[in-house]
């Protein structure tokens, strides 16, 4: 076979390996707990799986859907970006279903980006910030993200060869892997739109996590910021927020331009998303949010569980106000990769070593907190057990 030259330059996937090894340990008979993935644990709220019951059945649902997603659907998004984040969506423009945040990050990447072009992304950041680029053929510039300055990138830093190339950028607070959030009064957003406004950057905020908060602490979107719909856009995702991963639904919303290109873009690669799925999404936008607030709650619990048990074992680590993950520093002696390996060959248990999200996660890994309470203690009873 001869395969395209884009292909040799992906990494493999961090998931996909991690996959590997838990299957060859589960073979060899150990216990694995994997800490590793954010895929949650807890099922879809039962309202939202009784709709799809009667959506499936409908066969109004059963033909191609539109390209352009169902009304329903594009103005849940907008209703609820109103209620949400106070801002303002035109459904017919400014909202476009996604299957998934993570299809939204690969495929954007197409509308802008030619060879030579450069797209600046978080590092460490979920890694396809970094893959979407290569696909598309163009070249992604890691901005570090370091504690000192709250995990955000300085842009004032980007060297100036790469600057005069970037045509996008992807960043996503609440933050994963990090956890970082944009806190009261920080005016990171707003320095971004001047700097994508400056450089002719698209911005492509990543609010994967948006719901996903604890403390009292209530994320923004990027479009709240004055003038971010001039620069650029969000992705959505209903994944975390409503425990549908496995449902693959989200959208892009904010800058009409990007959206008119992804949509043509989008209509010459599939066929649209099964409008029973839409129609369910814009059901769980729409109705009660009681079941989003009762999940914030487990995960809140199980964070201090992680970080009580982290802090016993001397690691110095700060408890998140968003997402449902603990970044946390190694222990001296370990780079990433060696201690991941050894919570895993000691422990049985599965840590993504923070180097698999860019070299700035390097000295780091990172715990989800997507399983059940009692993994989440034996888990952290074996690590402690070895002292690791
Ligand atoms: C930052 C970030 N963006 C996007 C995604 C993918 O989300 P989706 O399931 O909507 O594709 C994830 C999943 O873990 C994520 O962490």
């Amino acid at each position: 076979m001869r395969f395209s030259r884009r292909m040799d330059g992906l990494p493999p996937y961090l998931f996909a390996e991690i996959e590997r090894k838990i299957a060859e340990k589960r073979k060899q008979g150990v216990d694995v707990i994997s800490l590793g993935i954010g895929d949650p644990d807890m099922p879809t709220p039962p309202h939202i799986v009784a709709e799809m019951q009667r959506q499936v059945a409908d066969a109004a649902n059963h033909q191609y859907p539109t390209n352009r997603g169902t009304d329903e659907f594009r103005e849940a998004v907008a209703a609820f970006y109103r209620r949400r984040f106070g801002v303002e969506l035109d459904p017919e423009t400014e909202v476009f279903p996604l299957l998934g945040a993570k299809e939204g990050i690969a495929h954007i990447c197409f509308n802008f980006l030619d060879e030579g072009d450069v797209c600046l992304s978080a590092d460490p950041g979920y890694p396809v910030y970094t893959s979407g680029p290569v696909l598309a053929g163009g070249e992604p510039y890691p901005m570090p993200l370091v504690p000192e300055a709250g995990f955000q990138p300085d842009l004032g830093a980007i060297p100036e060869e790469k600057l005069a190339r970037a045509k996008m950028l992807f960043c996503n607070y609440p933050n994963n892997p990090t956890g970082a959030v944009i806190g009261e009064g920080d005016d990171f957003f707003a320095r971004l739109v001047e700097f994508g406004r400056e450089n002719e950057v698209a911005i492509i905020h990543d609010n994967a996590y948006s719901e996903i908060t604890f403390d009292g602490y209530v994320a923004p979107s990027f479009l709240e910021t004055p003038g971010a719909k001039e620069v650029g856009v969000e992705l959505f995702s209903l994944s975390k927020t409503y425990n549908m991963t496995g449902w693959r639904i989200g959208a892009v919303v904010g800058n009409a331009e990007i959206i008119s290109q992804y949509w043509t873009l989008k209509s010459n690669m599939d066929s649209g998303m099964f409008a029973a799925l839409q129609k369910t999404a814009a059901f769980a936008l729409t109705e009660s949010q009681e079941c989003v607030r009762e999940m914030c709650e487990i995960y809140r619990r199980r964070r201090d569980l992680v970080v009580a048990t982290l802090r016993e074992l001397g690691i110095a680590v700060e408890p998140p106000r968003g997402t449902i993950y603990i970044w946390f520093p190694v222990p001296d002696g370990y780079t990433s990769a060696s201690f991941a390996e050894a919570v895993l060959e000691q422990c049985g248990v599965v840590v993504p070593p923070g180097s698999g999200y860019g070299p700035s996660g390097e000295g780091y890994v990172r715990i989800s907190l997507t399983a059940p309470d009692e993994r989440i203690r034996e888990a952290l009873a074996r690590m402690e057990e070895l002292g690791l």
